[in-house]
């Protein structure tokens, strides 16, 4: 990802408008100017459907999910889940989010009790995994007290690349059309099991218990009773599961190194992080001591830090898409052929000099109303843009808000002597985070 961003300066710095890299034998494709930027997202997006990754239904059930669907069967799926992340939706769950902070805090309140560093990454983990695991899959996973409970195994097992999966990565790349011919399978059949299981197993007590509970499986019900009603398609099992799953694989660990990234950025800006309690604490006491979503959601500050922190540390690094169709690049008489891959560096515009000056500063300030009206659009793509822009976008800002507030209400965060300002991403993952654990300090603070 260090390497895309590598080529977006390189262009940048030829001052062109887009570039072309091979990867081995494969072309790819590379927008540089904004106003491309936004023709290939959002303008011309019946030219880039899909994300590009094949897969075999068949084999690979849980690969179904609507990060990998394209054409017809995308906009079938994204139009049904879309009504699952509207505001409303999210108020109903952020009671739930406040349940998962508790252990979270106590496990922090033991570590500094005995005096230890907090490995902030790992707790982080452990807390969006508690989260999603019961959000989209109805269970208590409990990651605090047992960092192996079944849950937090099989999701860290899921999302850890082999490299044997880095293999088949490399060979679909490059042949896209080898899983409809083989029966390729991303996801190891155990773990694969205990997904679809759960969801199974869920869905089975809900109905016959008659147990309403505000979470996604709730509103996956929902949408089969009416469609049982409206007489239109339902969902499979396994279609249910491969959403759960998919939330899970995108909501977990995005939101996650976001929270770690800006606890980090606060640990060595300690004025940043002041400015963020008042904020926090002021909130606190107008709600009379317990957080509400309203008020969480209203606090400008946070918005700005948060917003500074996927600038410059956006977990999605590279946006990708697939030419769906022969395609002119505006302006030019360049035809992007059928099948050309697109690579747009996110993280390379948002430590573009020009956008943001001095781009390695953490400057919440970047987002107040008057400097974000000077900027260009589709120069901040965290949770990229137009049509398949993130669904849970509203879901992931919710938990980021709320995990922060919670631990900064109650602890002062400080770096550890062992680590450095200047973090060394990791090269071999496709969300951005730091190599290894992050390590911080946190003093209780009276509140
Ligand atoms: C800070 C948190 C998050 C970030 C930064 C993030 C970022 C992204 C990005 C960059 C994309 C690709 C957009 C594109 O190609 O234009 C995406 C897609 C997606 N995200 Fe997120 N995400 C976050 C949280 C979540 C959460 C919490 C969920 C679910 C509960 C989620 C579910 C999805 C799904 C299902 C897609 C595929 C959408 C589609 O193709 O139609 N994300 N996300």
């Amino acid at each position: 990802m260090m390497d895309i961003k590598l080529c977006y300066d390189a262009f940048r710095r030829r001052k062109e408008k887009f570039g072309g890299i091979y990867f081995f034998t494969e072309p790819i494709f590379m927008p540089i100017d904004p106003d491309l930027i936004k023709c290939i997202l959002s303008k011309d997006f019946s030219y880039f459907l899909g994300h590009g990754f094949t897969f075999n239904e068949k084999y690979d059930p849980l690969a179904a999910h609507l990060f990998n669907l394209e054409g017809e069967k995308w906009r079938k799926m994204r139009l049904k889940l879309s009504p699952t992340f509207t505001s409303g939706k999210m108020k109903y769950m952020f009671k739930t989010l406040l349940d998962c902070g508790v252990p979270m805090i106590d496990h922090v309140n033991d570590l500094c009790e005995k005096g230890e560093q907090v490995d902030i990454k790992e707790i982080l983990a452990c807390y969006t995994t508690d989260i999603i695991g019961s959000c989209a899959f109805g269970l208590e996973c409990d990651s605090f007290k047992d960092p192996n409970a079944e849950f937090r195994r099989n999701g860290r097992e899921a999302l850890t690349v082999t490299f044997s999966d880095l293999l088949m990565r490399f060979l679909t790349f490059w042949a896209p059309s080898l899983p409809k011919y083989l029966p390729i399978k991303y996801l190891r059949s155990d773990i694969e099991k205990f997904f679809i299981t759960a969801v199974k197993q869920i869905l089975y007590y809900r109905r016959t218990n008659k147990v309403k509970r505000n979470d996604f499986i709730q509103l996956f019900i929902e949408l089969q009773d009416k469609a049982e009603v409206e007489g239109t398609d339902g969902f499979t099992l396994n279609e249910i599961a491969a959403q759960a799953f998919v939330f899970f694989l995108a909501g977990f660990e995005t939101s996650s190194t976001t929270m770690t990234f800006c606890l980090h950025e606060l640990a060595f800006n300690q004025d940043i992080q002041d400015k963020l309690r008042e904020e926090i604490r002021e909130t606190y006491k107008q709600t009379n001591g317990e957080f509400t979503y309203d008020a969480i959601m209203g606090m400008k500050y946070m918005d700005k830090v948060l917003d500074e922190t996927l600038r410059k540390y956006p977990p999605v690094p590279i946006l990708n898409r697939v030419c769906s169709s022969d395609y002119t690049i505006p302006n030019t008489d360049i035809i992007l052929p059928k099948g050309t891959k697109v690579f747009i560096s996110a993280l390379g515009i948002h430590r573009d000099e020009e956008y943001y000056p001095d781009p390695i500063k953490f400057d919440p300030e970047r987002f107040n109303d008057e400097n974000k009206a000077t900027r260009p659009n589709y120069t901040f793509l965290p949770f990229g843009e137009g049509p398949r822009i993130c669904i849970g976008l509203r879901f992931g800002l919710m938990q980021a808000k709320t995990g922060l507030a919670m631990l900064l209400n109650n602890y002062k965060v400080l770096p550890t002597r062992n680590e450095q300002y200047n973090l060394y991403l990791d090269p071999g993952t496709f969300i951005l985070s730091k190599k290894g654990a992050l390590m911080l300090s946190m003093e209780k603070i009276p509140n």
